[in-house]
């Protein structure tokens, strides 16, 4: 089962302070440090590393031809990612002393996208294969369309939450992998369950993922509902992190893992890119996966 994922690839440019800066004050940077991310790019670093059979369809500008680099050094088929003029994507990141960050994202090149490129992509694809989209590329609504026509199972990100994310055609989707920001926004609701269980009610045909931080993550489908911990490690930098489980998460089911299973694996995957700095970069391959849970079951 192939993963095309239609997404983003941006510089992230890692501004290491004390605490985040607040309006009308500059603050001094500790470090600077410029590293592969995009949600796209992660997802694709994560579910190739996860050990699955990715291609990315995005855009860069000749400023970013490292971004597809990396993407290939970690066995992605970088078939359908084009370079055109501009300037790539990028975010500025504020990473403070918890780790924690304010990400401010320019779209750049990510907005680039092409019907024939788009098109080029689904010729490649077979029914039953994977799309996986998040909210950092234009022509959402296209791919979402020609998902469903294909026959593929679409699996949606809808991550960051902008204006936009209201207009996709969201009935087409069979997997949402989401945290709870993205599932108030997407319910109305300000309280995670009856968050989810709006959008269970919303979109009774599909599974949902829903990311919780701290407090591990939900999988809901119809009347089945499943709840897991986090597994602990130091905290250095969270960017990435959402990226990581989705897709280490999509990956495993497409290898035949159950839910359950999947979770696991996926959770071990956050826990440990969270433990390092940057996004892309941060992400573990299978082994150190595997080797992780041994010493954690
Ligand atoms: O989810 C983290 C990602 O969000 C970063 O890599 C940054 O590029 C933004 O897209």
């Amino acid at each position: 089962m192939k993963i095309f994922n239609f997404g983003s690839l941006n510089l992230d440019k890692v501004y290491s302070v004390k605490d985040f800066v607040k309006s009308g004050e500059t603050v001094a940077v500790t470090d600077f440090q410029t590293f592969p991310g995009g949600k796209g790019l992660n997802q694709s670093v994560a579910a190739a590393r996860a050990g699955g059979e990715v291609y990315h369809v995005g855009c860069i500008g000749s400023d970013g031809l490292f971004l597809k680099e990396y993407l290939e050094e970690n066995n992605v088929n970088c078939d359908f990612v084009k370079t055109v003029d501009g300037a790539s994507g990028h975010a500025i990141i504020q990473l403070n002393q918890k780790g924690q960050n304010c990400i401010l994202v320019y779209a750049g090149a990510n907005f680039r996208l092409e019907k024939e490129q788009i098109d080029g992509a689904f010729e490649k694809m077979s029914e039953g294969d994977i799309v996986l989209l998040q909210n950092e590329i234009n022509s959402v609504e296209y791919i979402l369309t020609k998902g469903r026509e294909k026959g593929a199972r679409i699996v949606m990100n809808p991550s960051p939450v902008t204006d936009a994310l209201f207009k996709y055609p969201f009935h087409s989707v069979n997997v949402f992998i989401l945290n709870e920001t993205e599932a108030f926004a997407l319910s109305g609701l300000s309280d995670a369950k009856e968050a989810l269980d709006r959008l269970c009610s919303l979109y009774p045909e599909a599974e949902f993922v829903l990311t919780l931080g701290e407090k591990g993550c939900v999988y809901k489908y119809k009347d089945t509902e499943m709840k897991f911990g986090i597994f602990k490690t130091e905290t250095v930098d969270t960017t990435g992190a959402g990226d990581t489980f989705c897709g280490y998460y999509l990956s495993c089911t497409a290898k035949g893992m159950n839910p359950k299973e999947a979770c696991v694996y996926a959770s071990a995957a956050a826990a440990i890119a969270v433990s390092i700095k940057g996004a892309g970069s941060s992400i573990p391959d299978m082994k150190t996966v595997e080797a992780f849970l041994q010493r954690e079951r």
